[in-house]
This record gives structure tokens, C-alpha cells and sequence, in this order.
């Protein structure tokens, strides 16, 4: 397992300083896929370097595996040799003189983790095995393919049998159709190898595809942590809406409850049944999101509760129909399956589901209100696999 807690980072650029990281806090059980995710800046190789011992935090604590590496409270801070980790970065860090076989076997000849000399070729070759570069050993490590590379990095980062991995970027040198290919891979060996991983990312369908668990980081903090699919369904506020897939924000007003959780919500296009976490008072502001996914047209007939609305403009995508429509005057994104038949200026009918109609507060909510994964969820066996 590793534990974060309330880590604290702070860059002096001159005379400026920059938070990079301002609390974070998370905990990730052991054998478990966990990706820090969030756009460019947001903090989250600075909590990985801080996670390795690259970077000595400001303040907070770091356990990995049980053992405490780093807290400033009480004045540890272990070198990273020994904190048991392996790492691949964005540059892989591959040694372009060196063979295939030397580059994996580099770990294993310096400092501190170091082995005896005859234990050497044994541990590269499975390293090697396991990343399924057997064979290419000789081979200089420049004479290898984008993806050969980035699992020889991989192979480098294994060798010495880490408790947990951390992954900032691994892929981003990869071209989109090899990078789809490698998501598979990694993701497989690292089920395989059952190695507790910390991948960071700012590509959220690389987060959604490979992760058990998510956390969304902004501005040095994590706004939300769950699941691929709670954060994906259940957003805690507008950032983390905006910034996972696409989706339509309407802006309205609360008119009051109307079911378990639910509220009648009024909006420039008509009224809408929505889901609000926490609850919300009558003659709040909101924002309501709707994903284009989650949004049926209805030619004929207008089911109960629908929106009047006008065809602006119909891409047919082969695996669905991308249409823009306005009801009202709010413009609407929606996917529809591509067996609809509509064509601009057609008057239609929208209808919603009101669990995915997700009304937020205007300002986003604070992060505190974000729920946190517990080790004791993973342990009643909640986090999925
Ligand atoms: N060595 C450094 N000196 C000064 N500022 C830094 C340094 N490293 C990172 N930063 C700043 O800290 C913030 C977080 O950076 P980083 O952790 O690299 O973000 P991310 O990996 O999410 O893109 C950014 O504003 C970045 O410019
Ligand atoms: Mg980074």
C-alpha cells in the first residue's frame, strides 16, 4: 500500500513562489492501478518525484509499503535506492551506448542495489521475459522500435523486483495507435506482476482505460478520487466535468425537491429532474451536466418531461451521430445512435435521465466536498480489479 498524506510542496523561482503541491492526500491499496490525473502544471510529477524521494516535500508523510520514507514532522526522509521502488519517466532515461542487456542490468550493478555479479544475467533475462524483449539482449538500445524502448524502460524499472511503481508519462513519446497497444500491455503485466502502480497522465482516456482508481488533480490538489466510472458519472464539480470527456453545462435555478435526492431544476430550455450531491436549497444557482451520451432524441413523440429542440447540425460519425441542437436558446451537444434519422431544422424532442442530469454549484463546490477512498472500501473488496 502506499499513503500520501497532506503533502505539501512548495518551488522558490526567484522571487516567486509556487505551490506545486498544496495537501494532497491519498491512499492506494496494494496490487492496485491508481493515476493521478490532471492538465499540464497541476502538481502531479511533483507528488511522484516527492513519492520516489526526488523532491523533499515541505511538509507531510509518504509510506509505501508499510514503512515510513518521508515525514518532516518526524524528520525522515529516506533516499530513494532504498524506498523499493522502480520508475519510468516520460524521456525513458535509456542509455543510447549501452545494449539492451546493460541498460536492465545497470540497477543491478550500482550503488546501494547492488547484486552479486553471477545473480546478474538470471535477473535481466526474466526482467526481459517479463516485458517480452527476450532475445534482443545484444541488441544497442537505440536499434530498438518506440515501443521496444519504452518496455525496455520498463524492464530497467523492474529488475530490482520494486513494491510499487511509479509511471509519469510512460507513453507520451509513443505515437496514438502504439500508445492504445501499450495501454493494454501495461496494464496486463502490471495485473500479472499484481505491483502496486502510480501512473500519471493528462490524458483522461488513458486514466478511464487503465485505472482502479482515478484522483483528479487541479491546482496542486486533488479534487476527486474514484473509480473510472464514478468520476466519469458522478462528478464532485465542474472542473472535473469539464476536464473528463464532453459535456453540455446548462445553467439553472433549484425549484425545489422531488424525489429521493432528486430536484426540479428551471433552465432558460425548459424544467429538468436532476441528481444534486448533498442536497440544495430552493432558489439556488446551478450548473447542470449532461453528457451528450446520455441525452435520447425523439422524432415523434415527446416523452414526459422533454425539451423542445431544434436541429442545427447532424455529423454522422459511422459509430454514432454527433448533433448539434438549441432548445430554447441553450445550444446542446448530443450523441445519438447512428439508426436516427434527422436533418437540420427538424423540430425534436429531448429527453433525459434524471440520475445523469448532475446539477453542481455555479462556483464548483469546494474539494473537501470530494470523497475519499478508504482502505477500508478496498478491503470489503470494493475497488475493482
Ligand atoms: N524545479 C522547479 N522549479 C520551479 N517550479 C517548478 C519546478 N518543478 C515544477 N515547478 C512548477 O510546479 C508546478 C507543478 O509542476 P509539475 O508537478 O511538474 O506539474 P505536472 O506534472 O502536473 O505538469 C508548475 O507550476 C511547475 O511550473
Ligand atoms: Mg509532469
Amino acid at each position: 500500500m502506499v499513503r500520501v498524506t497532506n503533502l505539501v510542496k512548495t518551488y522558490q523561482d526567484g522571487r516567486a513562489r509556487i505551490p506545486a503541491a498544496s495537501g494532497v492526500s491519498f491512499e492506494v491499496p496494494a496490487g492496485r492501478f491508481f493515476t493521478l490525473l490532471g492538465p499540464s502544471g497541476c502538481g502531479k510529477t511533483t507528488t511522484l518525484r516527492s513519492i520516489a524521494g526526488l523532491e523533499k516535500p515541505d511538509d507531510g508523510e509518504i509510506e509505501l509499503d508499510g514503512v515510513l520514507v518521508f515525514s518532516r514532522h518526524r524528520g525522515v526522509h529516506v533516499p530513494p535506492n532504498l524506498r523499493g521502488i522502480g520508475m519510468v519517466f516520460q524521456s525513458y532515461a535509456i542509455w543510447p551506448h549501452m545494449s539492451v542487456f546493460d541498460n536492465v542490468a545497470f540497477p543491478l550493478r550500482v550503488g546501494r542495489g547492488r547484486v552479486p555479479r553471477r545473480e546478474i544475467p538470471d535477473r535481466v533475462r526474466r526482467a526481459l521475459a517479463t516485458v517480452r524483449l527476450s532475445g534482443l539482449e545484444g541488441r544497442p538500445a537505440t536499434k530498438l522500435s518506440g515501443g521496444q524502448q519504452q518496455r525496455l524502460a520498463l524492464a530497467r524499472a523492474l529488475v530490482r523486483e520494486p513494491k510499487v511503481l511509479l509511471l509519469d508519462e510512460p507513453m507520451s513519446n509513443l505515437d496514438a495507435k502504439l500508445r492504445e497497444q501499450m495501454r493494454l500491455e501495461l496494464r496486463a503485466l502490471q495485473r500479472h506482476l499484481g505491483i502496486t502502480t502510480i501512473y500519471v497522465t493528462h490524458d483522461q482516456a488513458e486514466a478511464l482505460a487503465m485505472s482502479n482508481l482515478v484522483a483528479l488533480m487541479h491546482e496542486g490538489r486533488i479534487v476527486q478520487i474514484g473509480t473510472p466510472r464514478e468520476i466519469y458519472e458522478r462528478p464532485v464539480n465542474r472542473f472535473v466535468t469539464d476536464f473528463i470527456g464532453s459535456t453540455n453545462l446548462v445553467p439553472g435555478r433549484v425549484a425545489g425537491p422531488v424525489g429521493d435526492a432528486l430536484y426540479q431544476v428551471e433552465t432558460a430550455a425548459g424544467p429538468l429532474v436532476c441528481a444534486i450531491r448533498g442536497g440544495a436549497a430552493a432558489g439556488g444557482e446551478v450548473i447542470v451536466s449532461v453528457r451528450p451520451e446520455d441525452v435520447s432524441i425523439h422524432e415523434r413523440q415527446r416523452p414526459d418531461g422533454a425539451w423542445e429542440a431544434t436541429v442545427e447540425q447532424v455529423v454522422y460519425l459511422g459509430e454514432c451521430v454527433d448533433c448539434r441542437l438549441t432548445a430554447g436558446d441553450v445550444p446542446l451537444r448530443v450523441r445519438a445512435h447512428p439508426s436516427i434519422r434527422v436533418w437540420r431544422g427538424d423540430r425534436v424532442f429531448l429527453a433525459f435521465h434524471p440520475e445523469r442530469c448532475i446539477a453542481m454549484r455555479p462556483d464548483g463546490g469546494p474539494p473537501e466536498d470530494a470523497p475519499k477512498w478508504t482502505s477500508r472500501d478496498a478491503s470489503e473488496g470494493q475497488a475493482p480489479r
